[in-house]
């Protein structure tokens, strides 16, 4: 199954942030997603989960077509993120955090859905945990747990190792490895840490002001003299 988008705009007001976007994604690959500051990732992962209504454009999802989503609509059909900045509930525990989210899509397994969920990400021992005061790494973590806790079909990501260091980075990294063998799922993982994207992607696409300025395996993406001049430099 393939998740695609077919030329996708956004903008506000004056400013196109994605300026016709077609991406296609299977399932049980991990896709890396790049590019300058301001160069439309998070909108794209905005507008795919339904967070924002693009200006035109279309998604498709194995047999599904639409051109806008809910957020709910969209994690209903498994397509389901993680954000920039963090956003946890600060009073709820581990569990609560993890469980209202497997409500949200399904009220019937939610204790069982996000059991799994925190046993995939080795964090059922901090089920009585208060969110606001787990460590960032750890925060970071609760937040894929939330993201994965019952039906997945595709995980979005943005900017996970954002603040962590290497070690923490490096086990974030087998975490979401981990999520992909398990669930077959595919990943878009939005990172600055090349090391990451380059590691653990099977492909990479590039945005540069709102466009796809390339797409192809790490080696090549990191070849090819446009994204050189647009992101990686010399
Ligand atoms: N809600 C919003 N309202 C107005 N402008 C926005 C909004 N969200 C994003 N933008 C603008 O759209 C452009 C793309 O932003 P976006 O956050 O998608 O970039 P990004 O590639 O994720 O950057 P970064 O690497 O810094 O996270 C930027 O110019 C940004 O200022
Ligand atoms: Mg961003």
């Amino acid at each position: 199954m393939h998740l695609q988008t077919n030329g996708v705009v956004m903008k506000f007001k004056g400013l196109t942030a994605l300026d016709g976007v077609d991406i296609d994604i299977s399932k049980g690959e991990i896709v890396g997603l790049i590019g300058p500051n301001g160069s439309g990732k998070t909108t794209l992962l905005n507008v795919i989960s339904g967070v924002f209504v693009p200006n035109s454009g279309r998604f498709r999802m194995g047999d599904r077509e639409w051109s806008s989503v809910s957020l709910r609509e969209a994690a209903c059909l498994g397509i389901r993120r993680t954000f920039q900045n963090i956003r946890l509930f600060p009073s709820f525990t581990v569990l609560e955090t993890v469980e209202v989210a497997a409500a949200w899509l399904d009220r019937g397994d939610r204790r069982e859905n996000a059991l799994r969920a925190l046993d995939e990400l080795n964090f059922r021992q901090h089920c009585g945990r208060i969110a606001s005061e787990l460590s960032y790494g750890m925060q970071r973590r609760l937040e894929i747990a939330r993201a994965i806790a019952g039906k997945l079909e595709f995980l979005l990501i943005d900017e996970p190792t954002a603040g962590l260091n290497h070690a923490e980075s490096q086990e974030l990294v087998e975490v979401i490895q981990a999520i992909r063998e398990r669930r077959g799922c595919g990943i878009v993982l939005i990172d600055h840490d090349l090391h990451v994207i380059m590691n653990v992607c099977d492909r990479v696409i590039v945005l540069a002001e709102g466009k796809v300025i390339a797409c192809g395996t790490p080696q090549e993406v990191r070849r090819d003299p446009l994204v050189i001049n647009a992101y990686l430099g010399s």
